[in-house]
Order: C-alpha cells, then structure tokens, then sequence
C-alpha cells in the first residue's frame, strides 16, 4: 500500500492530514524521513512519526536457504512426507513460504521466506532468472541434446516451448542444465524427449544465490543481505 493511503486509512488522520504530515517531514519510514507518498508500505515497513510514535512496527523479514534433502516434500503442509517445513527450527513457521519448488527426489537449493514480494521476483517467469542444476542420467547423454536444449522443446501439454537453456555435458551421465523457466518437472521432461531417465537432480543455484557447501542435506541458514538484494526490485 502506497504510504499516503496507509496514513490516511488511520482513525486519525485524513487525506489533507497524511499529505500535510508527509509534506513537512513528519513520517519516518524504515528509520528515515519520507515526503513521498507513493512510497510503498508493506508488512514489514516501519513507519513512524517524527516525535517517534510507532504507528507500524513492521514484522521482521525471514529469508532461508534450506538444503533440501531427497524425500521430502516441497510443501508447507502434507498427509504423507516430511515436508521442508518440518526442517526448519524456527518460530511461526505457518508465515514461512517457498519461493519455489523441487520435486521430491530432487535435491539441492531451496528458497523459504515469509516476504511475498520478494518471492514473486524470485519466481515470477519474466524475470527468467538462471536456475542451474546437476543432472545424472541413466544412460549417456547425447551431444545433440545441448543444440536441443538451447534451441527449445515444444512441450505439448502447456503448448509452449521451452527458453534456451544451457547444457554443458560434464561426464559420460552427468551434466550442468542451466534453465531461465521453472516448468513442471522439466528436466526430467527435456531428457525424456532423448529417452534418457533422470536418476539424480540436484539444485546448486538460483540467481546468484548459491547452494553454500557448507550446507549438510537437511540443513539450513538465513540469507545474507546481499543474496537478499541480489532479486532487486527492477
Ligand atoms: N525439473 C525437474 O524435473 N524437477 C525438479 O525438481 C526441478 C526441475
């Protein structure tokens, strides 16, 4: 909501009131005077008035990277498996979302967070962030995958096809697939058209967020600002 709205929506002030307030320097948003009215209030905003009067506190933001393990469910909630939540040692985990999902056997980096915002630009399709993963296949990967891949595949079902995506073959059954989309079980689907099984998928990065090696299957860390920053608002 725009900071203008937010004030006037206040029992207290109107609009003449909010445009006056933020006119003469009196709102303070995140810790710093704000004239603009059309700066945005979220749920973790701060805004004050100038004599210190809280009139949001704003919830802190939460940002993790979990090392998902194989065998549990990218979800928040499930009948059957574990799920990533269950992984996680933290307070109002129910607020907690993931910004975006692996399947069950996939493994690797995942991003949880209670900030919609900032998921939506890790998410959100046009923003084609690169998402890079290693693969292991059954049988050996063809050469002539890397041109398929980087030219697209038609995928019938959602009648579309694929962005060009990066393949570097890095072992007979082993390569780096880097993706701009998040299809339903896309690879696994690109290397099903050339009939070779996926045995082994694991996510290393999304962005520049990095999976950090110092990370056990299973455990997690809070982001660091700059990996925060890195899914920029433009
Ligand atoms: N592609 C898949 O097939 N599975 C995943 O978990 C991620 C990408």
């Amino acid at each position: 909501m725009r900071l203008d709205r937010f004030l006037s929506n206040l029992p207290r002030f109107n609009r003449q009131d909010a445009r006056h307030l933020l006119a003469s320097g009196g709102v303070r948003l995140d810790g710093r005077v704000n004239r603009d009215g059309r700066s945005e209030v979220t749920l973790f905003s701060r805004v004050e008035l100038g004599d210190g009067e809280i009139l949001q506190a704003g919830k802190p933001a939460r940002y993790f990277m979990l090392h998902k393990p194989g065998g549990v469910v990218s979800a928040t909630v499930h009948p059957e498996h574990r799920t990533v939540l269950d992984l996680l040692d933290e307070p109002d985990k129910d607020e907690l979302h993931l910004a975006g999902r692996l399947d069950l056997n996939t493994s690797g980096l995942l991003l949880i967070t209670n900030d919609g915002q900032w998921s939506r630009r890790v998410t959100l399709p046009k923003r084609k962030q690169p998402k890079v993963y290693l693969v292991e296949t059954e049988d050996p990967i063809e050469p002539a995958c890397i041109e398929v891949f980087a030219r697209g595949l038609y995928f019938r079902f959602e009648d579309l096809t694929t962005l060009p995506a990066e393949l570097e073959i890095l072992a007979p059954c082993q390569a780096r697939l880097t993706l701009y989309e998040g299809r339903y079980h896309q690879v696994k689907r690109m290397f099903g058209h050339f009939q070779n099984k996926v045995i082994g998928l694991h996510r290393i990065s999304m962005g520049a967020i990095r999976l950090d090696a110092g990370l056990a299957p299973g455990e997690y860390r809070a982001l660091t600002s700059a990996e925060i920053d890195s899914f920029s608002r433009d």
